[in-house]
């Protein structure tokens, strides 16, 4: 297995990403994998983080690769699903950390898609002020988007992620070949990310996803390595320039504020959320037309990308009103203000364009399937 290795550039913060396929889903795979979690010397007393259906499929290659670097974790498999990203399962969590006597010397790694990241990394963050953590995401969704920047966080009845820290896992394990049982629709929900991340940073990107489109479909390791690493590096240097959010990292939310409207308004059961950021990236590319900031052609390619890994274009049936709505109570939304990402072309976006509600309003008007 040959492994490449990407550094996240965060001061004291820094780790690597580290690409091998069939590094963790390979046949007596982990061998690297347990080299590197080896040179942390980690405590022995560890937690490996994760849910039934991962756990089935990886699961026991990955607690092969934590005994053979010296770590003896206690599993915490949590169901699946976001039902689950609750601030009481992340107390189950802990408790089983101290049932364990993890003490600060120890790690937790997290198998699985950002349900599991994003709770683990949290759990990693508060426990005894913070231990360190190592994600082995296993969606395209996570290797591409949860897994960097360091949002970690569980869900709160009145919203997602309301409830989280800023921690840096200390190394991300990431083998292409885990999505091989992913179902394609989470795959291409995962694609939407990808297309957000050359709609917004990298033209070439962009041509190359539409060009390779059939390899990167049927999962060919070498293109699905490259997009994967492409996405964390373009990832990477915005987190790297704005660790925080107060500016640039805005970027990384094109295609959401109306993509999370839609997902929203349709109580969370139409629309995966790569999917609600495919209708969102169309949506707002539109609206960068209207506004002037953009020309029809990048948005027809935008929208046409989109097409070609079969998500979903058109803003649905919901009300104008509802859409509106669901926006005002987004918490990036600064003072009842629309503020939106819009790209100017291909590989370029500008961030905190403010917009007349009567344009949107317009906009969602006629933006209907
Ligand atoms: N921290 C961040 O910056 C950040 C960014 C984006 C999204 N998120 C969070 O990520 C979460 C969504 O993550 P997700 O899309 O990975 O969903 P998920 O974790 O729920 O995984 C999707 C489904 O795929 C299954 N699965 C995972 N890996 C598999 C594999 N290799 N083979 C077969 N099945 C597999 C899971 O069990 C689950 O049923 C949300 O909670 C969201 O808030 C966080
Ligand atoms: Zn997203």
């Amino acid at each position: 297995v040959s492994i490449e290795t990407l550094r996240v550039a965060l001061g004291e913060r820094s780790y690597d990403i580290r690409f091998g396929a069939g590094a963790v889903a390979g046949e007596g795979g982990g061998e690297e994998f347990a080299r590197s979690l080896a040179a942390f010397g980690f405590s022995p007393r560890s937690a490996l983080i994760t849910n039934p259906t991962v756990h089935a499929l990886y699961g026991a290659g990955v607690e092969r690769a934590m005994r053979a670097a010296g770590l003896d974790p206690v599993v915490v498999t949590v169901p699946d699903g976001e039902g689950y990203k609750t601030w009481d399962w992340l107390g189950t969590i802990v408790t089983e950390l101290l049932r364990a006597r993890l003490d600060r010397g120890s790690a937790i790694v997290a198998l699985g898609g950002g349900v599991i990241g994003d709770m683990a990394g949290f759990a990693a963050a508060i426990y005894m002020r913070g231990i360190r953590f190592v994600q082995v995401p296993t969606t395209l969704l996570a290797q591409v988007d949860s897994s960097v920047g360091g949002k970690t966080g569980v869900n709160h009845p009145f919203g997602k992620n309301l409830i989280g820290a800023f921690w840096q896992p200390s190394l991300v394990w990431t083998d292409v070949l885990t999505l091989a049982t992913l179902p394609r629709r989470e795959f291409l929900a995962g694609m939407a990310e990808v297309i957000k991340y050359g709609a917004i940073w990298d033209a070439t990107f962009f041509e190359y996803l539409r060009t390779r489109r059939e390899e990167i479909l049927a999962l060919s390791p070498e293109p699905l390595t490259r997009i994967v690493r492409r996405s964390c590096e373009i990832k990477a240097e915005v987190v790297g320039r704005d660790e925080r959010e107060g500016g640039i990292r805005a970027v990384l939310n094109y295609g959401h504020t109306i993509g999370h409207a839609v997902e929203s308004a349709t109580g969370y059961t139409r629309y995966l959320h790569g999917e609600g950021v495919a209708v969102g990236m169309c949506a707002e590319a539109d609206l960068a037309v209207r506004m002037g900031v953009c020309g029809e052609d990048a948005a027809a390619r935008i929208r046409e990308l989109c097409r070609l890994y079969e998500l979903p274009v058109s803003v649905p049936d919901v009300s104008a009103e509802a859409l509106l709505e669901a926006m005002a109570l987004d918490k990036k939304t600064l003072r009842g203000e629309l503020r939106f990402v819009l790209p100017e072309g291909i590989g370029r976006a500008r961030v905190g364009v403010a917009v007349p509600r009567a344009e949107v309003e317009q906009l969602l008007g006629v933006a209907r399937t």
